[in-house]
């Protein structure tokens, strides 16, 4: 079954396309162990590949310290770091030792050019999901590429900035849509990110207001149900990380625990990991197996 391309797109940084990417990307491959390929598309900031690389060296570093020790010799031994940083890569250490998580997934650096000649087919057989974390700029190589996609995820945060971005760059890829650019059997949903509790009324208007806006367009453009919490802008590195086995919950050190909403940071994070597993289900709702057989 060929795989599914998922693309995590908006004219403007900050909202969490990197991030979307990652969760997304290392939930289902280490909980739903499923292939899976991200391709960090944003020149030359190149955040998740940059990270990931800083995650292996930090990673190999705590192998080459702690190969010989057991895993249940790892599993009692008290903290052995005193910065915060260390101590949650150690963490992360011990937890995959654990857990036996030898390999992850696959993260390319990509130069638009290159997005353009990737053999897509190919890549399809050999993953069952392919992440494009593009950046804020549109080109030839970004547009060939959403050609090829099954769904294009646009993050819309609680920001008036933000929102007017999402909606110009939605209106772009409608545009883009008519003038047959892209296909029309593109899927394309918006997803409410660091989502806060107090934004509920403008978000269900805005989102009534949009639906008025879109209805008549060339292809159903909604908004997943699911909103992405505010995770907490401090825990952000936890969300990013790609080499470990159980995403978003374990410390990822330099966290500061803020309080909003009256809800205590330990709920956020929950709240945060419910959502990453309900957005998974409606993305997964929505692209049946039948989707990319049938296009092509
Ligand atoms: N749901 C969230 N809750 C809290 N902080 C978030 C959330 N999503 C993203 N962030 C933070 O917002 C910032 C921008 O996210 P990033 O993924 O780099 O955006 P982009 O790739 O669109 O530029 C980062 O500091 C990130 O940690
Ligand atoms: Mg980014």
């Amino acid at each position: 079954m060929p795989g599914k391309i998922i693309a995590i797109h908006t004219s403007k940084g900050g909202m969490g396309k990197s991030t979307l990417t990652v969760v997304l990307a290392s939930y289902l491959a280490y909980v739903h162990q499923k292939r899976v390929i991200v391709f960090d598309c944003d020149p030359p900031q190149h955040s998740i590949a940059d990270l990931r690389e800083e995650e292996e060296t930090t990673q190999s570093l705590l192998h080459q310290t702690y190969q010989l020790v057991s895993t249940n010799d790892l599993a009692t031994m008290p903290q052995p770091y005193t910065s915060a940083n260390d101590q949650a890569a150690f963490e992360r250490y011990r937890h995959n030792r654990q857990v036996g998580l030898t390999e992850t997934y696959p993260v390319h650096a990509l130069p638009f050019s290159a997005l353009q000649e990737l053999d897509m087919d190919r890549i399809r057989d050999d993953f069952d999901y392919i992440f494009l974390d593009m950046g804020g700029q549109f080109n030839a190589g970004i547009l060939r590429a959403l050609a090829e996609t099954d769904m294009l995820l646009v993050p819309f945060t609680t920001q008036q900035v933000d929102v007017t971005a999402s909606i110009q760059y939605v209106g772009a890829i409608l545009d883009y849509v008519l003038n047959r650019q892209l296909p029309d059997y593109l899927t394309i949903r918006c997803v409410w990110n660091k989502y806060k509790f107090t934004f509920a009324r403008r978000a269900d208007a805005l989102e009534a207001y949009l639906a008025g806006v879109f209805k008549n367009e060339v292809l159903p453009v909604a908004f997943l149900k699911t909103r992405l919490n505010d995770a907490d802008a401090g825990f952000d590195r936890a969300k990013m990380l790609t080499t470990i086995s159980s995403p978003v919950l374990l410390p990822a050190g330099r966290y500061v625990r803020k309080r909003y909403d009256s809800q205590p940071a330990e709920w956020r994070e929950a709240q945060y990991l419910q959502d990453i597993v309900n957005l998974i289900d409606e993305i997964r709702a929505l692209l049946p197996d039948t989707v990319s057989t049938t296009r092509r």
